[in-house]
């Protein structure tokens, strides 16, 4: 048994926006992406984790075979730095986890529930009911009304039997059918994916707002 994290981290940000990449903005003292790497060194369940980042930072990683935590470049897309994160990583896994580095707090229960759902159903995705009423727009005017009842919002983590993800972002790739999420890929190609109970807490970082909220919660936070 052992368990693989991808944390794609190449993104430009560009919601965010600003000189430095949102996944490098300090919380707590330290950018978000370690951050994020740490608490999974911590909770015990992670035998590997891979970074996915943009070739100017690669340059400056100094890494040794022997690391747990290995960089590598990303691609144009986020779909495309998990699977070259997915490529690097040689050794034997059965599940792997896809976290962004924009989500510092995931909860280690949710975690730990969505691994034993992936080794079960092969995947498994943390989503939250949506409670805003949700609108079709065009031209800034509303068109229609969605039906909210079956629609959730995707986070992370997602977990994966290694085979699932592996088949689902092949195919992909060879079809060149680009997905946000690769929950969402996995069901697109007909995978079982299992929906956990996600956290309001586990917000991702997109715009500048979120970065104040996320320091406004950490104050509560404790680690797990
Ligand atoms: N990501 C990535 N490679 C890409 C695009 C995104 O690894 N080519 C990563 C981001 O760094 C982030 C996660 O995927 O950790 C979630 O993506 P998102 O929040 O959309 O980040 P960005 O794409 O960087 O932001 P934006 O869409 O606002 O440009
Ligand atoms: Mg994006």
């Amino acid at each position: 048994m052992s368990l693989l994290v991808i944390i794609p981290a190449a993104g430009s940000g560009s919601r965010f926006g600003g000189p430095i990449p949102k996944q490098f903005q300090p919380l707590a003292g330290k950018p978000l992406v370690q951050y994020v790497v740490e608490r999974f060194l911590l909770s015990g369940m992670v035998d590997r984790i891979v970074v996915a980042v943009t070739d100017a930072l690669l340059t400056t990683v100094k890494q040794t075979p022997q690391d747990r935590v290995q960089f590598v470049a990303g691609g144009e897309t986020r779909q495309q730095s998990v699977m070259k994160a997915l490529e690097a990583d040689s050794a034997e896994c059965d599940v792997v986890a896809v976290h962004d580095a924009v989500r510092p707090f995931f909860r280690m229960s949710t975690f730990a529930a969505l691994i034993a759902a992936a080794r079960e159903h092969g995947a498994a995705l943390p989503a939250l009911p949506l409670t805003d009423t949700i609108h079709a727009t065009r031209d800034g005017r509303l068109t229609a009304t969605v039906d909210r009842s079956n629609l959730v919002a995707a986070q992370t983590p997602q977990c994966f039997r290694y085979e699932v993800l592996r088949e689902a972002l092949v195919r992909a790739q060879r079809e060149k059918f680009d997905a946000t999420d690769e929950a969402g890929l996995a069901a697109h190609y007909g995978y079982e994916v299992r929906v956990i109970p996600g956290d309001p807490f586990n917000i991702k970082i997109t715009r500048q707002e979120d970065l104040e909220l996320a320091e406004m919660h950490f104050a509560e936070w404790s680690q797990e």
